[in-house]
Formats: C-alpha cells, structure tokens, sequence
C-alpha cells in the first residue's frame, strides 16, 4: 500500500471555524421525507471525532439517505446537523470542503481519464496548485492506478471504478471521509488492501462513517456499529458488545424437517431465546443460557458455532438470509 500516513489529514479540532468539536457528525432529530414516506424517522447519531462508524441496515434502511444529508444533497425536513462543527445546510460549503465522499452510485466523469477525474477534484477542494500534482500522485497509486491514469474512465474496470471513486474522494485528504459501501464488486485481494487503507485513515485521525453490507467489514474496520431499520438506530455499540448483548456467545444451529425447525423455534421462543432462520436451519441464539431441562431438544441434532455481528443483523432487522 502506498504511504497512509501522508493521506493523513488535518484534524477535526482544526476546523469548524476554530471551534472545539468532540464529534465530527451530529444528527439531533432528523427527519427526511420523500412525498408521504420517510426515509429518516427522528435519527440521533453522533460520530466521535477520530473513530470509525459502520452503518448497517438492510436496503431502504437510510443509510445512504443520511450520507446525503450530511452533504446537503439532500435537505433534511426537521431537526438539526452538524458536520465538523459546521451546521447544514446552512454552512455546508464549509463543511463539504472538509470532508470526502465516496458515494454508493459511481458518479464517476467518463469522459475524463482516471487522472483527470482526480484533478477535477483536487481544483474543486481547493487543493493548493503548487501541491495539486503530487496529491493527484498519491491518490493514483493509493487507487494503484498510476499505469492506468491515461485510461478513460469508460474504459476501466468496474473494480478500478470503484477504487477510482474511493480514490476521488481522498485526494484532498479531508478530516472526515464518508463511504458508502466503499467496496461492492471489489475482489477479495483488493477490498483487504481497502480495509488497510481505511484503518490507517482512521489510525491517523481521521473520522470515517461507512455503510457496508459486508458484516465483516464493519467487525474488522468500525470502532462501532450503528444498526439502522427504517431511518433509525435501533441498536448501537463495539462490534463484540453488540454481540454479546443480542446474539450472546454461542449459537445452536438446527438442521431438519421443516416440523422439527418450528418446534426448535418455538422451544425456543418458550425459554426467552432468540432464533434466526437461514435458509435451511434455525439457529437458537445465547445457546449458552438454554436451560438444562430443554438441552435435550436444543442440543443433540444442532452444530455449535460462535455467535457473529451478522447474527444480530437478522435479530434486530428481522431480515432473511435466504
Ligand atoms: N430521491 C428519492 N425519492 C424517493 N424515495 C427515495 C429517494 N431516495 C431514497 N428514497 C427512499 O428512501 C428509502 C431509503 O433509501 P436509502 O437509499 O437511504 O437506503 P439505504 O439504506 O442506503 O439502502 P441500500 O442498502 O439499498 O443502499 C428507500 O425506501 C428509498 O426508496
Ligand atoms: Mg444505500
């Protein structure tokens, strides 16, 4: 990987007009409606200065809705936001200046070379003329793009799109970057190298919100996870705390005739424990609380495995990996 600490950016306690901020996000309130339906129901978040924040939630959750906000791309219909101790929209060309974006759709100009798109940027952020060359440099090789930055951005793979994308929204080395969905359609070999990179962003101060599907994105990546369903948090916490208070520590895996999977959930459900179904199983949840006399009917055809972050996506979203 290319140098991360030179993506290193000023601080958050820098900006905001000089002002102390301890959060570089704040959302109080937030609501976001299109015509009659909401997308954003009274949504408190608050992203500390520094860390990294994993937004997950099923699709039509929020979350990129709330990265739009952020942005003043789109406006919220109530309560208030402060980015970096800026307050939008009202103070969002400040605030924008400040941080980076890597949106979920490519917006990506094709007509442009790879090299191009990233000077685009680098003069719209103001990056100073005499430094814009070596910050157009950088981005390129930390995209490992620099054989291709002659390529038109039409003719470039849908990976080198992306890093392209994620690339665009480093050159200006903001305090704050938000990525949704930074790696989707990225190979494996790659999105680690984004986990590297995003770490070391976070490593070296900068505040990172980042929506993922990719549980175990967020588990390696997130100092915390926010969980949104229907345009707010419903649970929020460290990845290991998350799972410990939902999904506990061991997890019953069933497999069977569909009779048996109902009774399993519905010995299950008797004793105050949660179930998820996976296509073919159900599997019981804090399977180290199952009480000694149900042990008979929750243990002996089951596969024993720890308990994940992906566990308690199902239970709190109620979303069906099937
Ligand atoms: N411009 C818009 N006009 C109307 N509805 C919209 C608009 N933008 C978003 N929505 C709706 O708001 C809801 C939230 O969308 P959003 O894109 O924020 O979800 P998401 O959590 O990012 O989902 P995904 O994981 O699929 O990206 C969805 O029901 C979506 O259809
Ligand atoms: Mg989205």
């Amino acid at each position: 990987m290319p140098n991360v600490e030179r993506m290193t950016v000023q601080r958050v306690e820098e900006t905001g007009g000089g002002r102390a901020v301890s959060a570089a996000i704040s959302l109080r309130g937030v609501v976001k409606r299109f015509g009659g339906f909401t997308a954003v129901d009274r949504l408190d978040l608050e992203v500390p200065a520094g860390s990294c924040l994993g937004l997950l939630g099923p699709n039509g959750a929020g979350k990129s809705t709330t990265m739009k906000l952020l942005t003043a791309q789109a406006r919220a219909d109530e309560g208030s936001i402060r980015v970096l101790g800026f307050e939008v929209p009202r103070e969002s060309k400040r605030a924008r200046a400040a941080m980076g974006v890597v949106p979920q759709q490519d917006n990506l100009d094709e007509e442009l070379t790879a090299r191009e798109n990233l000077e685009v940027f680098a003069h719209l952020y103001r990056v100073p003329r005499g430094r814009r060359r070596q910050a157009v440099d950088d981005a390129l090789a930390l995209a490992h793009l620099t054989e291709r930055q002659r390529t038109k951005v039409d003719d470039l793979s849908g990976g080198m799109r992306r890093r392209l994308l994620i690339a665009r929204g480093l050159v200006h080395r903001p305090a704050l970057v938000l990525l949704d969905e930074p790696t989707v359609g990225l190979d494996p070999q790659v999105r680690a190298e984004l986990w590297g990179l995003i770490d070391g962003l976070r490593a070296g101060g900068t505040t990172v919100l980042m929506s993922t599907h990719y549980i175990e994105e967020a588990e390696r990546l997130a100092d915390e996870c926010a969980l949104m369903s229907h345009g707010r948090v419903i649970a929020r916490g460290a990845p290991a705390e998350l799972v410990a208070a939902y999904a506990g520590e061991r997890v019953v895996e069933h497999y069977g005739p569909p009779d048996r999977l109902v009774e399993v959930e519905r010995l299950a459900h008797e004793a105050g424990l949660p179930t998820r179904r996976t296509g073919p199983s159900v599997s019981v949840l804090k399977a180290e609380t199952i009480p000694p006399s149900l042990d008979d009917l929750l243990g002996p055809d089951g596969v024993r495995r720890a308990a994940s972050l992906e566990d308690v996506f199902v239970v709190l979203t109620g979303e069906r990996v099937e």
